[in-house]
């Protein structure tokens, strides 16, 4: 059963390197939201979307897990079932600290969905040569990632877990996308104690019961010592 769920956003990878998005100097600044992260921008002009994701794709290589990131494999490592952890991350840094339970619920970076076949692999490399799906041969391979007007993965799972939570921990998450960023309330109004570890207030930062500012590298290990003593 489980009795926590914490949820991630880019603030837990900044200081491993990973851009956020809303900050300044963040990834969306260089970029129109809806000319790489939607359908129809896949739709139209699948090289420039494939060129963006190559991109950060192959960044992953050159970034390292941060002490958030170790805290949260250990809090893993205490719990076990009755933690559940979301991110919205596309990088695979808390699997490379040691999480092996991670809902990655917009999806990530080294895997590749196909068009054709739905079928979901593992992939490191480029996709924009237009390589053949390893399941049913297809050229037809998109990044796996959840664009803005698709559904996150999971959410079932996702609320479930809510239901029974009795702490729901967001970190590193400006609060500005839906669904995420409700979670706070579904999870308050269902009996969880609320808290929010963010360098800054978030959007959200109201719906919590308690917020803690400060960088999650310092944050995290800090909460997560004192919660498994
Ligand atoms: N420690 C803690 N928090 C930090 C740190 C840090 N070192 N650095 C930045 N932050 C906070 C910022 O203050 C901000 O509130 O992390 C948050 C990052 O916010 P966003 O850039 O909006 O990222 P996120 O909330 O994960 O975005 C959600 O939006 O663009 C889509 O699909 C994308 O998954 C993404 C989703």
């Amino acid at each position: 059963m489980t009795k926590t769920v914490v949820l991630t956003g880019a603030g837990v990878s900044a200081e491993s390197g990973v851009p956020t998005f809303r900050d300044a100097r963040g990834l969306w600044e260089g970029y129109q939201v809806d000319e790489v992260a939607t359908p129809r921008a896949f739709r139209a002009r699948p090289d420039i979307v494939h060129a963006f994701y190559d991109a950060r794709r192959a960044s992953l290589e050159t970034v390292e897990p941060n002490p958030a990131h170790v805290a949260l494999a250990r809090l893993e490592a205490g719990l076990g079932d009755e933690l559940l952890l979301v991110t919205q991350n596309v990088d695979d840094l808390h699997e490379r600290a040691g999480s092996t339970g991670v809902l990655h619920m917009h999806g990530q970076l080294r895997s590749a969905l196909c068009v054709g076949c739905d079928v979901r692999s593992p992939w490191t490399g480029p996709l924009g040569d237009g390589p053949d799906c390893p399941a049913c041969g297809a050229p037809e391979l998109r990044p796996d990632v959840v664009w803005f007007g698709e559904l996150p993965y999971e959410m079932d799972r996702i609320f479930a877990a809510l239901d029974e939570a009795e702490l729901f921990v967001s970190i590193g998450t400006s609060g500005a996308v839906y669904p995420a960023a409700g979670f706070v309330q579904y999870a308050a109004a269902r009996g969880a104690r609320t808290l929010e570890l963010n360098i800054e207030p978030s959007e959200g930062t109201h719906w919590f019961h308690e917020a803690r500012h400060g960088p999650a590298s310092v944050l995290v290990p800090e909460w997560i010592d004192r919660l498994l003593g």
